[in-house]
């Protein structure tokens, strides 16, 4: 009763200079237990993706909590799964939901997904989020390709000693967002028929929404979208050297420019309204991938 009142204890994790790959080491092996998949590209579906999970084939599906140290996913809308399975003819892995500061995780337990996603073999990350609005081109049902972000959590999932068989002290995140990458996502979007807009993507901790005040201030910041989550697993998938690419999905404009207030089931309505529209330019980024080989950068 008591710890239903206080929420799961918070899971602690080792932080040692090797902390990272001894976590890794111990995930995968509990994940090559149950499949010898090894992925090409890692996705994380935000909300409203259900359709892209829906079209993977011979998949092996892992709920979070069955892997050493993660926790179920607690978010609502979010399913916490890892999935294993060919996408467009493509082995894929795929998590269905993923973990938030918010929900009260230490960033660098937010990031082992992305992480393990690599760990396992894939080489490209696409990262995928429902967002608000800022930008006056950024209306609801907007697909924005990410073009860089702003991290504004006042946290980083590499605080603490260096796990530099992972990456380096002092990644560089100039072009963090793949510009081959985002030429790619542009040319599925067109090939069907889909208009993708591009932008700054701005990461808060969460869970509250901005404040209007707060929504003029990431206007002035050059921010086009706000949400709460990516940004952490950005910064660990370029540590860890791996493509990354994105597309947040507006599913609402943001705090106080309607006048409105915003409510999670507006943005999960919304992220459904448009989910079958980005599914449809994941698959056929996935397909093109899969033609090209997993990497576009330099081979
Ligand atoms: N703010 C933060 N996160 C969000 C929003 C928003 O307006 N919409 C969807 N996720």
């Amino acid at each position: 009763m008591e710890d239903e009142a206080l929420g799961a204890a918070p899971i602690s994790l080792p932080t040692g200079p090797h902390s990272f790959t001894q976590r890794l080491e111990g995930l995968a092996s509990a994940v090559r237990a149950r499949s010898d998949l090894v992925p090409r590209i890692g996705i994380v579906l935000g909300s409203g993706l259900g359709s892209v999970a829906d079209a993977l084939i011979d998949v092996t599906a892992i709920p979070f909590s069955e892997l050493p140290g993660w926790p179920a996913a607690s978010a609502p809308g979010h399913a916490g799964r890892l999935l294993l399975g060919q996408l467009e003819g493509v082995p894929v892995a795929c998590l269905q939901g993923r973990l938030h500061l918010y929900e009260g995780h230490q960033a660098r337990l937010v990031v082992e997904p992305v992480l393990l996603m690599g760990w396992l073999g894939a080489r490209v990350i696409l990262l995928t989020n429902a967002a608000g609005g800022i930008g006056a081109g950024f209306a609801a049902g907007t697909l924005m390709v990410i073009a860089d972000h702003l991290n504004l959590t006042g946290t980083s999932p590499l605080s603490g000693p260096n796990d530099d068989r992972i990456g380096t002290r002092f990644p560089d995140l100039v072009d963090a967002w793949s510009p081959a990458l985002r030429a790619l996502l542009h040319e599925c979007g067109q090939a069907e028929g889909i208009e993708l807009a591009e932008g700054v993507y701005a990461g808060l901790t969460g869970p509250t929404y901005e404040t209007p005040a707060e929504v003029r201030m990431l206007r002035t910041l050059g921010a086009d979208a706000v949400g709460m989550s990516t940004v952490m697993e950005a910064i660990a998938a370029r540590w860890a050297g791996l493509e990354l690419a994105g597309v947040s999905l507006i599913t609402n404009p943001g705090a106080g420019v309607t006048g409105q207030p915003l409510t999670h089931e507006e943005v999960l309505t919304a992220a459904n309204e448009a989910g079958p529209r980005l599914s449809r330019v994941v698959r056929r980024f996935v397909r093109a991938l899969g033609a090209d080989g997993a990497s576009v950068q330099g081979g």
